[in-house]
């Protein structure tokens, strides 16, 4: 996949796997690994999909109605390609936290859904429900952070607290955090996304 890796001054801490939203590249959420953690190790993912030459990391049927099989397909795909950026890049495969927006909050959801121990961590800034009746693996000890916009038209508040919900009964530590906001991410979110990073993955934290 298209991708950048810039190694952090800080191996111990997680790799931050950057997932943009619908027509994104794997530069576009730098500002916020910036903002989250600069020592960081940093691995941004451009999707493989394109919907009219806009990337995105899974097809979708009509605007927020997802085709099962193709996300099904692409979140192994990411995965297996975490796995081998592991490798080729030299970080802890157990330590990767995701930072997603919209679209690539969703297929991190998905990671999270599917795949045992696909990432150690999320920050999802607007995501949705990727499915609905599955048995999530166990994710303790997985701590999700949440932004959602109240006037979000596209991920509705009641969705983000189903997603909420869903996560926990995979027993994920879950913080929900609202803004008056429509679908765009805000600077006020992502400085809260700072804040409940350094509480879960700060200095002295595992
Ligand atoms: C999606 O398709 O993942 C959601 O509708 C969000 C987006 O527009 O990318």
């Amino acid at each position: 996949m298209k991708h950048l890796f810039k190694e952090g001054s800080d191996k111990s801490k997680p790799t931050l796997l950057l997932l943009h939203g619908t027509g994104g590249t794997e530069e576009d959420l730098l500002p916020l690994a910036d903002m989250i953690d600069p020592t960081a190790s940093v691995l941004g993912v451009q999707g493989n999909v394109s919907e009219g030459g806009m990337p995105r990391f899974f097809r979708r049927l009509e605007e927020g109605v997802f085709d099962e099989e193709d996300l099904i397909f692409r979140t192994n795909e990411l995965n297996e390609f975490v796995d081998q950026a592991a490798k080729d890049h030299g970080f802890d495969r157990n330590n990767v936290v995701a930072i997603g927006y919209s679209n690539g909050a969703n297929i991190a959801a998905s990671m999270l859904f599917h795949i045992a121990n696909s990432l150690k961590g999320a920050i999802l800034h607007h995501p949705m429900v990727p499915r609905r009746g599955l048995e999530l693996p166990d994710l303790t000890d997985h701590p999700v952070f949440i932004a959602a916009g109240k006037n979000d038209p596209l991920c509705k508040p009641e969705e983000s607290e189903e997603l909420k919900e869903l996560l926990e009964q995979g027993n994920a530590k879950v913080d929900l955090h609202w803004e008056m906001n429509g679908h765009q991410l805000s600077r006020a979110e992502v400085e809260k996304a700072a804040e409940w990073y350094q509480k879960n993955f700060g200095w002295g934290m595992k």
